[in-house]
């Protein structure tokens, strides 16, 4: 059961905050949601739909509110206001706006909440991670992003899906950006017990080799890109991710998680947050782990490095 009295705050009631509520109390993982959003109709209705349901999953409040108040005291506020990707947009083209959009609102849920953890949502993520940590003067250990969490459980979904297992046994890490240059770690990628590498046939009998380990880094890719085709945005699997990163924290569960940290000399990459396999539990971040990687998996991962930081300075940060 989560602590009485944890209470978890989402910033901005679109298809993603929305959603991360949703998942969050569905799935029980505090006793208090608080939404917030500028527009005040919108936020109630959102709230109120949500309560409404609330016979049906493990006892907990839901309020929505246009005055930041609401999230005074959260133990997590999960910030997912920012501008909206439109079809043919990179995550990248939103970082101007997002990052304006920050410097309201990050001193606003610092002040009502300066204890709690931040999870940042807002794309481009990593950029506005980096950003948000400085306007914030919060630590790194309590500022993160949720990062390639999402990326990662696609990637396990399309090699499930390939392999005929569950995604849940298996185990396989989308680092860097969360976004174009984002990198999959086949090296170290498990199935149950064995080395993806090693992995058998799949279920239409081809082998895991390099052209399909390819088109399914391709789709986890494009995937938000066809998602927000059919339906304008990505919301159900973030708002998923997103529970799981928030249930991590409130019950220290110590998961290794791909989140967004500022990294301080991890296998020589600093001054960026990216996402590379991370310990998180009550404390927010811990140790940044350090996987087995081919000299390609490392060249791509400075590489996103270096992409992030690219647009990051472009905005003074
Ligand atoms: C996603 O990957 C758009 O970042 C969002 O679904």
């Amino acid at each position: 059961m989560p602590d009485k009295g944890s209470k978890l705050a989402v910033i901005g009631a679109g298809a993603v905050g929305s959603a991360c509520v949703y998942a969050s109390m569905i799935k029980g993982v505090a006793r208090e949601y608080a939404l917030f959003d500028i527009n005040e109709s919108k936020v109630k209705a959102e709230a109120l739909d949500i309560a409404q349901g609330s016979q049906f999953a493990p006892v907990s409040t839901v309020e929505g509110s246009s005055d930041m108040a609401v999230i005074k005291d959260a133990d997590v506020v999960v910030i997912t206001a920012g501008a909206k990707q439109k079809p043919g947009q990179s995550r990248l083209d939103l970082a101007g706006a997002t990052i304006n959009i920050m410097k309201d609102v990050i001193p606003k849920a610092v002040e009502q909440a300066p204890n709690a953890i931040f999870l940042l949502v807002s794309n481009p993520v990593d950029v506005v991670t980096y950003a948000g940590l400085k306007i914030s003067g919060m630590t790194p250990d309590h500022f993160f992003g949720s990062g390639t969490v999402l990326d990662s459980s696609r990637l396990r979904y399309l090699i499930a899906q390939h392999c005929g297992v569950s995604a849940q046994t298996v185990h396989a890490y989308i680092a860097g950006e969360h976004g174009d240059s984002e990198i999959p770690l086949w090296s170290s990628a498990i199935i149950g017990a064995v080395p993806l590498l090693q992995w058998g046939e799949t279920v239409d009998g081809r082998k895991l080799d390099e052209s399909l380990r390819e088109a399914i880094h391709h789709e986890v890719v494009n995937s938000a890109y066809s998602i927000i085709e059919g339906k304008g945005a990505t919301n159900y699997a973030i708002g998923l991710s997103v529970a799981q990163i928030v249930t991590t924290i409130l019950r220290d569960e110590r998961r290794v998680l791909p989140v967004s940290t500022l990294l301080d000399d991890w296998m020589g990459i600093s001054d960026v947050c990216m996402s590379v396999p991370t310990l998180v539990g009550r404390s927010g971040v811990g140790r940044r782990l350090v996987p087995v990687v081919t000299p390609d998996e490392y060249r791509g991962l400075r590489a996103s490095a270096d992409s992030i930081r690219h647009v990051a300075s472009k905005f003074g940060m």
